[in-house]
């Protein structure tokens, strides 16, 4: 059913409120189609959970919520299980159905706020897993044909917090369907990740589950990150940036302390959240919005704030971390 002038505050995570001109929410690849011959959803945005858009202004084309559902086991031998799940799907929902069918794989991924279709995008990813790991492929709807493709785990080009969905393919598809491959028994968990040991050992638990695993990582998001139905966020604003080790070693003339984790080949990782921190902005308000307390890298709507009082306070971070350190931090969340 498609819907006129439908607020949004309930379908961002931000709680920005604004109107879309038309708005409606499909529940299978056929009403997809339908709906993207539609000259008003032409140039629609597509929201899973909304949990990574930020609405700077009101949308001028049409909104398409995607609420294709279902998690099946479509395939299994001795070690592994193939799971195809609708784009629709929220997230957590399904790292806890994967838990309840004793498959692991995702149990890192624990509490990742959004939809299964928008995680191929940036590749979703948390203390030492991401979504390629998992991956095994996934179907989406050509924009310009209209026909259904499949793209397998080289197809989509997985990068840090990155895909083909994010470079050629950029708005030109909408994923319908992910297909994952979870272990049944003996996978090897990642418990590697320093406050996921800790936290184990802290508990006593020395052979740990995938369940403890996925109880670890709740415990430490729920700690240190806002709920967004509680709080207005998107999670990590920034990508951490990559730079150059000889740009790091220069760096670390000035600021000892810098931390940083590996890269690729002559590159490396610097917690956008530190440098933020450093150039003063860890719960830093101004208004109705400004950077969490608990943790500098996430953006926080307290309430009111709009779009572009969000965009602006982010653009000051920036600024300052740019004349503090000269690098760069590039928002992770799309803004629109
Ligand atoms: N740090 C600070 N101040 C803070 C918070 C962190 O200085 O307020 C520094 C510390 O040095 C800390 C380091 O930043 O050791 C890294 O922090 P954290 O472990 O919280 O991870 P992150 O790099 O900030 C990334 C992902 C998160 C993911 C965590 C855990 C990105 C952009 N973010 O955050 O993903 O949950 O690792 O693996 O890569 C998301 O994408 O929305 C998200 C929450």
């Amino acid at each position: 059913m498609i819907q006129k002038d439908v607020l949004l505050t309930s379908f961002n995570s931000f709680g920005v409120a604004v109107k879309a001109p038309w708005f409606v929410a499909v529940d299978s690849e056929k009403s997809l189609i339908s709906i993207l011959k539609d000259s008003r959803f032409e140039n629609a945005w597509v929201l899973g959970g909304g949990t990574n858009t930020l609405f700077v202004d009101p949308p001028k084309r049409g909104i398409i919520k995607m609420n294709i559902s279902g998690i099946e086991i479509v395939e299994e031998d001795a070690q592994t299980a193939l799971v195809k799940v609708g784009a629709g799907v929220d997230w957590h929902h399904l790292v806890l159905w994967a838990l309840e069918h004793n498959l692991s794989g995702i149990e890192n991924l624990a509490l990742i706020p959004g939809q299964v279709g928008a995680a191929p995008i940036q590749n979703i990813g948390a203390y030492g897993v991401e979504l390629k790991d998992v991956f095994h492929s996934c179907r989406f709807v050509n924009r310009d044909s209209l026909e259904l493709e499949s793209y397998d785990t080289d197809q989509c080009q997985f990068g840090y917090r990155d895909s083909v969905f994010k470079n050629a393919l950029k708005n030109k598809v909408v994923i319908s369907y992910v297909w994952l491959r979870l272990v049944k028994n003996g996978h090897s968990l990642k418990t590697g990740y320093g406050a996921i040991e800790s936290l184990l050992d802290s508990w006593g638990c020395k052979n740990p589950s995938a369940h403890d695993v996925a109880r670890a990582v709740i415990h430490i998001r729920q700690t240190k990150l806002p709920d967004p139905k509680e709080l207005g966020n998107a999670g990590s604003f920034f990508k951490n940036p990559i730079i150059s080790i000889d740009m790091y070693k220069k760096l670390l003339d000035v600021h000892p302390d810098m931390p940083s984790y590996p890269a690729s080949e002559g590159f490396c990782k610097i917690p956008a959240a530190w440098l933020i921190e450093q150039a003063g902005f860890k719960g830093k308000r101004l208004g109705d919005v400004g950077m969490h307390d608990q943790h500098a890298l996430v953006l926080v709507n307290y309430g009111s704030g709009t779009g572009k009082e969000l965009v602006a306070f982010s653009q000051k971070v920036q600024k300052k971390v740019l004349d503090l350190f000269g690098i760069h931090l590039t928002p992770e969340v799309n803004i629109l």
